[in-house]
């Protein structure tokens, strides 16, 4: 690998300087990413492995993070395994059948992937020709939770009341879903790895909707299992946003790495950690709609605060649709200018 800095952070050996990638990197602030969401749809795109690895490559070409993330969807988990999953034009997922009772866990299965998830494989496989060793892959899945909450839920929401409500008044078959999602999101992650992604990071972007008790519960019970399926074969990264509260639960599970977001200060996010993992994080995302002077003196406060060790410089959740090109590069670019210790 010609630039190994994602996968010697996470491994915790010593850096030249933290490596920096964005979540949701190949998106919608891209015009060549905008060229061809004019000309396909957006599972089209993520089905066509020509199309999904161009899109992969295009903030690694543009923007030179020091990591590819894979182009697809949490959600393509829930179509393997039997939904309808729609994504509607500035309205986002929409399930039209969505899980509500035992009758309708019926209707979905713990399905083969190769049989449904082939073309993601094929995809890295392509990737991985094109990226030439030049930088890491990440693989990635949802959280079970997170992927409860669509298929229960139906469309997004900000508090996923009906899949807490699912989960509360119905757990035996809650827990018979968060299983089955489990399950396949194990398989799919080892293929992801066979097929050649060289570490995974688990979304789990509704977990902080949780209170801690009912995070281990109903999420972070499910995550472990994931975590230990993977860990002996690639680092694994956990990125649940809003759930500080379990931090030295989750740096537990074995995990190489933590994605954090910007609710909570660098130095108290590494004393629930330990010292024996990870942190990536946590620039506000909407910061990068600051003027380029001020977003460069930010991230170079991030990353003082965090130090080069352990650390892999990234948002605190997706980078926004309207970020200016020339920001996310300024964000890059200050990453890689960094002259701290
Ligand atoms: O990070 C990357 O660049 C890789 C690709 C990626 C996408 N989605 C592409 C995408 C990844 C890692 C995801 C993960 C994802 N998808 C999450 C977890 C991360 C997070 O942001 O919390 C979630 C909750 C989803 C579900 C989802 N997919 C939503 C809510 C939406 C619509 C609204 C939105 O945020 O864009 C999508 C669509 C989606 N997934 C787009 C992209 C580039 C936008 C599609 C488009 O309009 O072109």
């Amino acid at each position: 690998m010609k630039n190994d800095l994602l996968l010697k952070a996470l491994r915790g050996e010593v850096t030249s300087r933290p490596p920096v990638w964005m979540m949701r990197q190949a998106g919608r602030y891209l015009p060549e990413y905008m060229v061809l969401r004019e000309k396909y749809g957006f599972f089209e795109r993520c089905q066509t492995p020509e199309l999904a690895c161009e899109i992969t490559l295009q903030p690694v070409d543009i923007i030179g993070v020091d990591a590819a993330i894979l182009f697809s969807d949490i959600l393509v988990v829930p179509q393997a395994m039997g939904l309808e999953v729609q994504l509607v034009e500035s309205k986002g997922p929409f399930l039209p059948e969505p899980i509500k009772t035992g009758n309708d866990l019926e209707r979905i299965r713990v399905p083969d992937v190769h049989e449904t998830l082939q073309y993601v494989f094929d995809a890295i496989t392509l990737i991985k020709k094109e990226l030439n060793r030049r930088v890491p892959l990440i693989g990635f899945a949802g959280a079970p939770w997170t992927i409860l909450c669509y298929m229960v839920q139906g469309k997004g929401s900000k508090t996923f009341d009906e899949a807490k409500a699912f989960c509360y008044t119905q757990p035996v078959l809650a827990h018979r879903l968060l299983q089955m999602i489990t399950d396949t999101t194990i398989a799919y992650l080892k293929a992801q790895v066979k097929a050649g992604a060289d570490t995974v990071q688990v979304f789990d972007s509704w977990g902080g909707l949780l209170g801690p008790e009912d995070f281990e519960n109903i999420s972070l019970k499910y995550i472990r299992q994931i975590v230990h399926a993977l860990k002996e074969e690639v680092p694994v990264i956990i990125f649940a946003k809003g759930a500080w509260y379990a931090l030295k639960e989750m740096a537990a599970t074995g995990a190489s790495g933590l994605g954090i977001d910007w609710c909570i200060k660098p130095g108290l996010a590494r004393s629930m950690a330990g010292n024996n993992i990870t942190l990536q994080g946590n620039f506000d995302p909407a910061k990068l709609l600051s003027p380029i002077p001020e977003l460069k003196k930010e991230v170079n406060k991030m990353l003082n605060a965090f130090g080069n060790g352990r650390y892999i410089a990234n948002l605190g959740h997706g980078i926004l649709p309207n970020v200016p090109v020339d920001h996310a590069r300024a964000f890059v670019d200050t990453v890689k200018e960094w002259e701290g210790t």
